[in-house]
């Protein structure tokens, strides 16, 4: 991220999960009304959008799998929510931090506990100008918290506490499309720091896996995001193995992680459907606990 700069890959999510679920076939894997409403995205647009979508996947593939690597990028944001939030339902966590929250906020209304949305300066204050606009007020339990990662994670918890985080209880943290634009140092630096954190802290996260390891429409997916004009605010800075990012995780203070990849992924929330969405081998999921 660069200073000045909103992250436009946050507006990219949100509008991934809006087309979802609107313009796919019902049930919906995830509702995010929030970032919707923020961003006044009606079908007609959504509709613009997604062409948008498929004639960019046409570049990556025949044709006839556009549609296939278009539904995969949403599944790849999409079903990460997903997953967070029924880890987050099954905890019994009283806290909810999202670190580089962009707009994926719908947490804050489903449960009453404090949510604190940590993002990057400009984005934090994007995201804010857009309730303001919509006439939206944000959930009384969202609190909004200013932090750059790349200048050191140090501060976290420190400033999450002069927000009226409860650093002696434990927490539920979400880290959702942010590694990528991290170095692995920051990334594990970040992660030591939820770490430390009170025993039952969980931390749910994704990531992209490392480039020589995609095939089929995941590879696709993936040669698409690498090469969005996004990158050239927002480039890419890591890509982490399943297996050595557990194994990094457990180093850095947590007892538990559990990788779900995209079989699995696929296997939760995809099977009953006959719509051929699918979640990319580009990207895995992480559910970690202290
Ligand atoms: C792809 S968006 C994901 C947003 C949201 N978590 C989601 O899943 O829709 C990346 C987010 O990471 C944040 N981010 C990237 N680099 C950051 C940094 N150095 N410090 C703080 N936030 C950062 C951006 O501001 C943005 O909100």
């Amino acid at each position: 991220m660069q200073r000045g700069h909103r992250s436009a890959t946050a507006e990219f999510s949100a509008v991934l999960r809006a087309i979802h679920m609107v313009l796919d076939p019902e049930p919906s894997i995830f509702v995010d009304r929030v970032a919707q409403s923020l961003l006044k995205l009606d079908r007609q647009a959504l509709e613009t959008a997604l062409q948008g979508h498929l004639a960019t996947a046409v570049q990556y593939g025949d044709p006839q799998y556009a549609v296939q690597v278009a539904a995969s990028l949403r599944m790849f944001t999409v079903i990460r929510s997903r997953f967070t939030k029924d880890a987050f339902f099954e905890s019994s966590l009283e806290q909810i931090v999202l670190l580089g929250a962009g707009l994926d906020l719908s947490l804050a209304s489903e449960t009453d506990i404090p949510v604190f949305a940590v993002d990057h300066p400009d984005t934090s204050r994007w995201t804010r100008s857009l309730f303001a606009d919509a006439g939206a007020q944000a959930d009384n339990n969202l609190h909004f918290v200013e932090m750059d990662f790349a200048e050191g994670p140090n501060l976290l918890l420190a400033t999450l506490v002069e927000h009226g985080f409860q650093r002696g209880k434990p927490a539920f943290f979400v880290w959702l499309g942010v590694q990528p634009y991290l170095t692995i140092e920051h990334v594990l630096e970040t992660a030591h720091i939820v770490g430390s954190c009170p025993a039952g802290t969980q931390l749910a996260t994704d990531f992209l896996t490392p480039d020589t390891s995609w095939s089929g429409i995941g590879a696709r997916a993936g040669k698409l995001l690498q090469d969005s004009p996004h990158r050239e605010l927002e480039p890419f800075k890591s890509y982490s193995d399943p297996a050595e990012l557990k194994k990094q995780l457990l180093a850095c203070g947590y007892t538990t992680a559990r990788s779900v990849e995209a079989e699995e992924a696929d296997a939760l929330y995809c099977r009953e459907r006959t719509d051929g969405l699918s979640y990319p081998n580009c990207a895995a999921m992480i559910l970690a606990k202290v």
